[in-house]
């Protein structure tokens, strides 16, 4: 029996030795300790002994086991200890590595624009107001002196949702629509920008939707030298200290006289060149003075008070202030021409 127990001992510990995998040295273990392994095994022909024999047999049974125990718990300290470390190398951080930057964006070119055009007028007292873009007939046409079938809707050639509702195809709406929330009081003296939409050619200079600003002064005594003296000192501010402006005759249902606006040209100081087209002016906005009919929609009586609107395109002005020839850059978000304008 000793034999067999110290056969044991060397086979046990020469498998256990050569173990490299915990689910193995588990199984070994019950293979040689468990309740119907090999040592429990031997031990159950022990009630056959002598007196004198069982107790060394006992002894030697039980170094058997130690042993065997010993490397097992040696075995699993060192996979245990293996495990860690794995787990520390499989997370190692190097912590002098740079970190990943994100890309920064810059503002968009008409963003920029619009802000530009809110802060000048803000400066003067004027604050920003907005309006739906899908508006109604009455708000986008008829409230502002075009009924139905005027011949001046053809400017505007419209996405109609419905008889009745549309998509705005100009931010004059937000005329009506201020001087209805103010009741009569005054002064009226408002900047909105927004949205736009129009059925229009898909081309390097339309687009179906854009971007308008548009402006609205009412009080007693407005006149068109208000008018006048305020473009005047945005396009200044805009465009630079020598800017100056002509107006020249148009035609707008809202506003009468209505007037067409150009300011010289700033990359040549108006002598001509190719951004003008040698003519030395460029057109920007076009304004005018209150239509009384539109005052008076608006809740404001004509024989008291007198107002201007002026309203342009912050398309038209971001591609003239920065050289781009084609609206359609602005739209189809090309990082490289968004880069562009990230220090500006
Ligand atoms: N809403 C006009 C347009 O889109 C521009 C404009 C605004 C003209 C205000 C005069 C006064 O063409």
């Amino acid at each position: 029996m000793k034999e067999k127990l110290e056969a044991l001992k060397v086979e046990a510990l020469a498998k256990l030795q050569e173990v490299t995998d915990p689910q193995v040295l588990n199984d070994l273990r019950v293979k040689y300790l468990g309740k119907k392994g090999e040592l429990t095994e031997v031990l159950r022909g022990m009630g056959g002994l002598s007196a004198e024999e069982r107790p060394v047999i006992g002894q030697v049974a039980n170094l058997v086991r130690g042993a065997i125990e010993e490397i097992i718990g040696a075995k699993q300290e060192a996979f245990q200890q293996q495990e860690t470390l794995n787990r520390l190398n499989a997370e190692k951080v190097d912590v002098t590595l740079p970190g990943r930057r994100l890309p920064q964006g810059g503002i968009h070119p008409i963003s920029r624009v619009v802000q530009e055009i809110e802060d000048i007028f803000i400066g003067m007292g004027y604050r920003v107001a907005e309006g739906p873009e899908v508006e109604t007939d009455y708000y986008n046409f008829e409230a502002l002196n075009l009924p139905k079938n005027h011949p001046a809707r053809d400017m505007q050639d419209s996405f109609y949702l419905t008889e009745d509702i549309l998509m705005r195809t100009q931010t004059s709406p937000v005329q009506i629509r201020t001087m209805q929330a103010m009741k009569g009081e005054t002064p009226v003296k408002i900047i909105c920008p927004g949205k736009v939409f129009r059925r229009d050619d898909d081309d390097a200079t339309h687009s179906f939707q854009f971007h308008q600003i548009e402006g609205l002064v009412i009080g007693p005594n407005i006149r068109m030298s208000d008018l006048k003296g305020t473009l005047q000192q945005f396009v200044q501010e805009m465009f630079g200290p020598n800017t100056g402006i002509r107006l020249r005759p148009s035609f707008f249902p809202f506003t009468e006289p209505s007037v067409e606006v150009d300011v010289s040209c700033f990359k040549c100081g108006g002598h001509g060149c190719r951004l003008c087209k040698q003519s030395g002016w460029l057109e920007i906005l076009g304004a005018g003075m209150v239509h009384p009919n539109v005052l008076e929609i608006g809740g404001y009586d004509p024989a008291e008070y007198s107002g201007f609107a002026f309203g342009m395109g912050a398309e038209r002005i971001a591609m003239l202030k920065y050289g781009i020839d084609d609206i359609r850059y602005f739209y189809t978000n090309d990082m490289a021409f968004v880069k562009q304008f990230k220090g500006i």
